[in-house]
């Protein structure tokens, strides 16, 4: 029972634990059919003109206790209806953090905006504000934030820092739905604009799709035309003001995302309860810290940060370990921070030109060399592990969880495990 099932004992579970990507681990049911049938039977599949588009939208607007909100077709294409209202000039700056999913940065470029990546907080991997003010400049338009793994950022922080500038926060909630601010008030509701995710492995899904909130009845326009062609409908003319995409919603989509949001509340509670578990049978293990904010967590992942000196290993070696346990797990969340990706580190953008990251556009020419956010990489690299979370994890299940990072703590700790290792 303690030979570590990585070197031929036996695994603490077997089973799959339930996932995103099977109806166990997913709130998808008989509602979302009937809603589905509904749109087909009224044979309007598309948003102009439909019903259930505008009503998801006064929905999340309302759910979240903000004058507007847009759909669209994903989380990336919500940040970049956030970025397409700012309308950035080519080679004006966008500050962002360099752990996050690379549909943080994609609107960025393709705004033909420069992206600048700030350090993060060693303890959590979310930006770190002095790191964000250092980087600011006469070209910078915005700073987007991410509450990774569904943490809350630092947005008053952030917030002071782009009023003292002159620039707009972004928020990216992809993964932090109900998460709550240091003020008590959800994420997404503390800076200009707040981007949400339908996609398949977040809180709620409708395969794709994606959601922006705002008070800014000017920013709420400029997005809502950005995801239409630029085409100003309620006029009734056929006209196009300002360069958009076409990231409508369709009616499908929308009918199945108004269902999930009648589940969100539950299931952030169910994770956070499910998170407060482990995170209560980790406490006092050596090296291995769990996230101390539960309560305001979305927990869309279980963020663990090690000290591998007390913890036995890095997070690769853990991770190594703990998925011969049959435990889900991932080192480092990134393989690599995103501006190590050969898009920015190759600059394999625009026919090979570089454009936006060459001078000019941009103010000077713009790399991404290793080394670049130090905290970021350490994360990565080292001390960040993330276990998979999911709303239908029973007790048994945590505590499967928990057995397992024990088992495997005593085993990369113990003097016997030492010499193999050096
Ligand atoms: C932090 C973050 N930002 C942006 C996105 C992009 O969302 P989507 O996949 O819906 O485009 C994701 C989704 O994985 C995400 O986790």
């Amino acid at each position: 029972m303690n030979q570590l099932a990585m070197h031929g004992g036996t695994p603490v579970r077997t089973a799959p634990f339930p996932s995103a990507m099977d109806p166990e681990g997913r709130t998808l049911g008989t509602e979302e059919a009937a809603a589905l049938g509904e749109v087909i039977s009224s044979g309007r599949l598309g948003a102009s003109g439909g019903t259930q588009v505008p009503a998801l939208e006064s929905e999340f607007a309302e759910y979240y206790g903000v004058a507007h909100a847009v759909a669209c077709t994903s989380g990336t294409a919500a940040l970049h209806l956030a970025v397409g209202a700012l309308d950035p000039a080519p080679g004006d700056e966008i500050i962002t953090a360099p752990i996050t999913d690379f549909g943080t940065v994609i609107p960025i470029l393709a705004h033909n905006a420069v992206p600048v990546f700030a350090d993060v907080d060693p303890g959590t991997g979310i930006l770190d504000p002095a790191s964000v003010d250092a980087l600011v400049t006469d070209r910078t338009r915005a700073i987007i934030a991410v509450h990774l793994t569904g943490a809350a950022a630092p947005i008053a922080e952030l917030a002071e820092i782009a009023r003292r500038h002159d620039v707009a926060l972004i928020e990216d909630c992809a993964q932090a739905y109900l998460t709550e601010l240091a003020d008590g008030k959800p994420a997404g509701t503390g800076g200009h604009v707040g981007c949400f995710s339908l996609q398949q492995y977040k809180h709620i899904t409708c395969g794709d799709g994606g959601l922006v909130i705002t008070s800014d009845a000017g920013l709420a326009a400029r997005m809502r035309l950005f995801a239409d062609k630029g085409w100003p409908r309620h006029t009734g003319e056929r006209t196009h003001l300002s360069l958009g995409m076409n990231y409508r919603m369709t009616e499908l989509q929308a009918a199945v995302a108004r269902v999930q949001l009648g589940k969100l509340a539950d299931v952030v509670a169910g994770r956070r309860t499910a998170a407060k578990r482990l995170a209560a049978a980790l406490a006092g293990l050596p090296g291995v810290r769990p996230p101390d904010d539960l309560d305001r967590h979305a927990v869309w992942l279980f963020p663990i940060v090690l000290d591998p000196a007390l913890a036995g290993g890095t997070n690769t070696e853990w991770a190594k370990a703990l998925e011969a346990e049959g435990i889900p797990v991932s080192a480092g969340y990134l393989s690599r921070p995103v501006y190590r990706y050969p898009v920015l580190a190759e600059r394999n953008l625009y026919g090979g030109s570089g454009f936006p990251l060459t001078s000019p556009p941009a103010s000077e020419e713009r790399h991404y060399p290793e080394g670049l956010c130090p905290n970021a990489e350490e994360l990565i690299g080292r001390t960040l592990l993330v276990v998979h979370w999911n709303e239908a994890y029973t007790e048994s299940d945590v505590d499967d969880i928990a057995t397992a990072f024990r088992k495997v703590h005593a085993a990369l700790t113990s003097t016997d495990e030492k010499p193999a290792r050096v």
